[in-house]
């Protein structure tokens, strides 16, 4: 089956202070902030013209957004998530981590004959962060690939959003319900871990290697590389085939509600899951 989801469109973090998060997403990461509104806990900002980072503050009896209220949507606890970098701005953005005070740890995901190194770091919150070198002429291109954005001075030069990790602590159903009740399109198992990973994509593909695609992982609750956590109660937007979707989640009989031209669905594990049609590409 040709998977309906297209690309990785953007993440809600849960946040206990946004000011705080508000100057670390855009003093560190050197995100555009789109929105800050206190009353309603939410501010949102632009990754890159196709992908957005949203942090909510839960507020008592109040939803962050009210169109996925019936879904008691929240943003993620202790997430880990990458960026996309170029290879060669990998260097430079630890002289940036230790320019802003941050503890980072670098791992080499790859080869001897092909080395991939990675680096994580935690925001104020807890949430686990990952750059991730990627080749940009790499064939295995996104639906949106990614590309240089222009950063302030002193901000990490990230692109995009490249992979989200989401615990379930159901494993083996969360494993046959991912591609059937949505479609997303299997890749492979770790094999010394309950560690799945689905390409954003029509298919499944090989990741590492440089790869500018996009990832869902699912972990059961673990501590992964660097003690990185995936997410709980996360939200996650996916550009897709919204009708594809729809047509799933309705057989699989999951809660969802519409959102404009988009489908929320929550996922049995708490998560939820946002289907929004593409918007055209630019240039
Ligand atoms: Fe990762």
């Amino acid at each position: 089956m040709t998977s309906p989801i297209l690309d990785l469109a953007g993440l809600t973090l849960e946040v206990n202070h946004l000011p705080q998060g508000v100057r670390f997403y855009t003093q560190v990461l050197g995100l555009t902030l789109l929105e800050h509104d206190e009353e309603r806990g939410v501010a949102r900002f632009e990754v890159n013209p196709a992908q957005t980072l949203t942090l909510w503050k839960p507020i008592t009896r109040q939803a962050n957004d009210p169109r996925l209220a019936p879904l008691r949507a929240r943003g993620a606890s202790h997430l880990h998530y990458a960026w996309q970098i170029r290879p060669e701005d990998l260097d430079p953005s630890k002289a940036i981590l230790d320019e802003h005070g941050l503890t980072w740890t670098e791992i080499d995901l790859g080869t001897p004959e092909r080395p991939d190194p990675t680096v994580y770091f935690f925001d104020p919150f807890g949430h686990g962060l990952e750059l991730r070198g990627v080749d940009l002429a790499d064939e295995r291109q996104p639906a949106y690939p990614p590309a240089p954005v222009a950063r302030p001075p002193h901000a990490l030069p990230v692109m995009g959003l490249r992979e989200v990790a989401l615990a379930f602590g159901d494993y083996e159903a969360m494993l046959e319900r991912l591609p059937r009740a949505y479609g997303f399109a299997f890749a492979k198992e770790q094999p010394d871990r309950n560690f799945a990973q689905f390409t954003l994509g029509p298919g499944p593909e090989p990741d590492g290697n440089g790869t500018p695609r996009r990832w869902l992982y699912a972990w059961d609750p673990q501590v992964g590389l660097a003690d990185m956590f995936g997410g709980d109660h996360a939200h996650v937007r996916f550009y897709a085939d919204v009708e594809a979707v729809r047509s799933l989640v309705r057989t699989e009989g999951l809660p969802c509600v519409q959102t404009g031209e988009g489908l929320a669905v929550r996922d049995p594990e708490g998560h939820v899951f946002e289907f929004v049609p593409p918007p055209p590409r630019q240039g």
